[in-house]
């Protein structure tokens, strides 16, 4: 009798030890790059090479970018013998663990790509029915973040599907991040801030400001289309838990102004800040945009607290954050095409979270505005705000309390 029960507490000590994802990670959102917006299954281990180089050489490192992700087409079509994953031999000749030792050497982070369906989105084998062996072979390649798709996924439960690889990451001892891209189809969101890291809300992003493209059962997204489709669901993010409104078309082709915007949303909403553009040929505007380090303290503030809209118009969205300090993020949103003449009493609509409880403070007396893609001061809240703002461009600002 005794035993039995030393068993039931056994088993219920291993159930408890592997219901869990990898603690302390992905406290602020993670941040790096992805290959998929840009090349699409068209990888191999020179892109991936250069793309660290380009980290280092360009400053990304230092601004704070640390994950390389390689998405969908690296594996062969088939399985080994023994049922293991396959690098491409043609892409990869070197295998994966070669280059994931490349990007650790640069004192970056790797992620690769995986899906929980028996075939990927673009057809190479799934993990369906070999999550523990796949977990256990990315481990030992050293990898540092999974994304773990959701296509071909029929008569799977999706919260059981993603513990299940979680359960098989937590077995193979890797501190991994767990990226959960299910496109929000199953309310990840509601179930998974105890299986992954961070959790897609929504299909593939598309490069443009506003438009929607159908696909048959699922449509691709621009920059707004995805903002306003899920901007209610910032009581679901927070510290190792966050909201993905997928990796960025900052440099792929919307102009600078409208690229300006969309990594300001993306750093406001506390999304992860994965890149996906080409990095080895973008315009200096693009990474001047992607650099800028007070929009990425937006992003990375300690509180995690995504932002919200505060007011909007035909041609003005403001959206506010709570920072840190008793500070705030605020951004003025020109969504019109022509130039927007700004006059704002910070006082007449006073900024007032009601999911924090946190609120701009008139005991204060004002608060100094920063301009943070000019990075400069531009004087207090004390008075009728006046500006101008390009068309489909962002006045993104940092407000500090004056004691
Ligand atoms: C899905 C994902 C994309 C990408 C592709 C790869 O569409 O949502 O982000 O990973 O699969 O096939």
């Amino acid at each position: 009798m005794r035993k039995l029960f030393l068993l039931l507490i056994m088993i219920v000590f291993s159930i408890c030890v592997n219901a869990q994802k990898a603690e302390n990670l992905a406290l602020t959102p993670p941040m790096g790059w992805n290959s998929w917006n840009t090349f699409g299954t068209d990888i191999n281990e020179q892109l991936v090479m250069q793309t660290a180089d380009a980290f280092v050489e360009l400053g990304l490192k230092e601004a704070g970018y640390e994950y390389i992700v390689l998405d969908d087409g690296w594996m062969a079509k088939e399985r080994d013998e023994n049922n293991n994953l396959v690098p491409d031999p043609k892409k990869f000749p070197g295998g994966i663990k070669s280059i994931v030792d490349y990007v650790h050497s640069k004192g970056l982070k790797f992620g690769l790509y995986e899906c929980a369906g028996n075939q990927t989105c673009a057809g190479y084998p799934g993990s369906r029915g070999f999550e523990y062996q796949d977990a256990k072979l990315f481990a030992e390649w050293g990898i540092d973040f999974l994304k773990y798709d959701w296509c071909n996924t029929e008569n799977l439960n999706a919260k059981g599907a993603y513990e299940t690889m979680r359960d098989a990451l937590h077995a193979s001892k890797q501190p991994i991040v767990f990226s959960i891209c299910e496109w929000g189809d199953n309310e990840p969101w509601k179930w998974a801030k105890d299986i992954g890291h961070l959790w897609r809300v929504t299909g593939d992003i598309t490069n443009c400001w506003d438009c929607e493209v159908g696909h048959g059962n699922w449509s691709s997204r621009g920059i707004w289309p995805i903002i306003n489709l899920r901007k209610d669901l910032r009581k679901f993010a927070g510290p190792g838990h966050w909201n993905d409104l997928d990796m960025m078309e900052v440099g792929n082709g919307m102009t600078d102004s409208e690229d300006r915007v969309h990594f300001a949303m993306w750093s406001l909403l506390t999304s992860p800040l994965i890149l996906g553009n080409d990095l080895r040929s973008m315009s200096n505007e693009t990474l001047k945009t992607i650099e800028n380090k007070n929009v990425i303290a937006v992003n990375q503030d300690v509180l995690g607290i995504q932002a919200y809209c505060h007011l909007k118009s035909l041609e003005l969205e403001i959206w506010v954050k709570p920072l840190a300090n008793g500070e705030w993020a605020v951004a003025f949103i020109n969504m019109s095409n022509d130039e927007l003449l700004l006059s704002y009493d910070w006082w007449k609509h006073p900024i007032n979270d009601q999911l924090t409880h946190k609120q701009l403070e008139k005991k204060y007396k004002s608060y100094s505005m920063y301009d943070l893609y000019a990075s400069k001061n531009i004087g207090l809240t004390n008075k009728n705000f006046e500006s101008k703002i390009k068309g489909h461009d962002v006045l993104l600002l940092k407000l500090s309390p004056q004691k």
